[in-house]
């Protein structure tokens, strides 16, 4: 089995969100996750998500939406107004985060829901009759992706941290052998603690397991000749801040993925999950690194120990190793993917 999670931080519309100040029409936004929130000013932002509504039927409807153009931006204050900015420039969300969408005069200015419902035609050529009565609407970096540096060795994307595990992993999946039981499951609410109805926290994994296994007995026994491998990025080295890790443990973009191991179990690693991955890399000829927080720092978590503590299976935590976690963009290396891929498809078969 591979487990991965599929959200990452962002900035999240209110349920009552429109602000018109000093001519500016702006959104009030939530925080989601522990987001690096430097990097979202001076973005050209776009919007996308979930709307519920009820159809001529008063039936209740939910649809995707995304606006895919850059619709929105959050201005940075000139250095001028901010001498000390590049020393200590703090951001209140609450305060420095509404993005600006238009101009607009007093009483000219649009109702989001509105707005949501001119969109959703333009996709879907449907009008919704009646309102839109509640969404989920994230803002995100209209930029698209890209392979950068002179070789290309790197990948700068938003959202790395972790679909690039969960493309990866379903990959690994479609390609891996029908003789085998294999899984890959993803959940949500990483980033917040996993405690909901889709994260990993929930009842749905060993709900799906049971079900597939029949009896409490098969079930058991499943388990326990089943292994997970949690797959989720790590810290790379970064030439700037080496002081950031431990020497001996600081893993290089390019050269593998990395076993995470943490002695109070913010990993679910153990020498033997740690060993079986080893040599699955031995012999899918994918070289294979290793990350422990500094012991004068605290360490991240993932998926792996609540998944390891809800069902009992064997797992093992890895992950690529990236920069700038929790940016709006994050950078890989364009060899991992590789290395992943043919590790995990080694480990289906
Ligand atoms: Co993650």
């Amino acid at each position: 089995m591979v487990g991965a999670h599929t959200d990452s931080p962002c900035l999240k519309v209110k349920p009552q969100p429109e602000m018109l100040r000093h001519s500016f029409w702006q959104l009030g936004v939530e925080v989601y996750g522990g987001a690096l929130l430097n990097p979202w000013f001076d973005r050209d932002l776009s919007m996308a998500g979930r709307i519920s509504y009820s159809d001529a039927d008063d039936q209740l409807q939910h649809q995707l939406i995304n606006f895919q153009q850059p619709i929105a931006i959050i201005p940075s204050l000139a250095i001028h107004l901010d001498r000390e900015a590049n020393q200590n420039r703090s951001i209140n969300p609450q305060q420095h985060l509404p993005p600006v969408l238009l101009q607009a005069e007093e009483g000219g200015a649009p109702d989001f829901r509105g707005l949501l419902q001119q969109q959703f035609h333009r996709e879907h050529g449907q009008t919704i009759i009646g309102k839109v009565l509640d969404y989920d609407i994230y803002f995100y970096d209209s930029q698209p992706a890209a392979l950068v540096g002179i070789n290309e060795d790197f990948i700068a994307a938003a959202r790395l941290d972790n679909l690039l595990s969960c493309y990866i992993g379903l990959q690994a999946l479609l390609a891996g052998s029908a003789d085998t039981a294999s899984l890959l499951v993803c959940t949500d609410h990483e980033e917040v603690g996993s405690v909901s109805a889709s994260g990993a926290q929930s009842t749905f994994l060993p709900s799906v397991l049971q079900r597939l296994a029949g009896d409490n007995e098969s079930y058991q026994r499943l388990l326990q000749h089943s292994q997970l491998i949690s797959v989720d990025n790590a810290h790379g080295i970064h030439p700037n801040y080496a002081d950031r890790h431990d020497a001996q443990h600081g893993p290089l973009l390019n050269k593998g993925p990395v076993i995470k191991t943490n002695a109070n179990q913010r990993y679910a690693t153990n020498s033997e999950t740690s060993a079986r991955f080893r040599q699955l890399c031995e012999q899918a000829k994918v070289p294979v690194q290793d990350f422990v927080v500094r012991s004068d720092m605290a360490c991240g978590s993932t998926i792996g120990p609540i998944t390891a503590s809800l069902i009992g299976i064997k797992t093992i935590d890895i992950g690529v190793p990236t920069f700038a976690m929790h940016s709006i963009r994050e950078l890989a290396g364009s060899q991992d993917t590789v290395h992943l891929y043919n590790v995990l498809t080694k480990f289906f078969n």
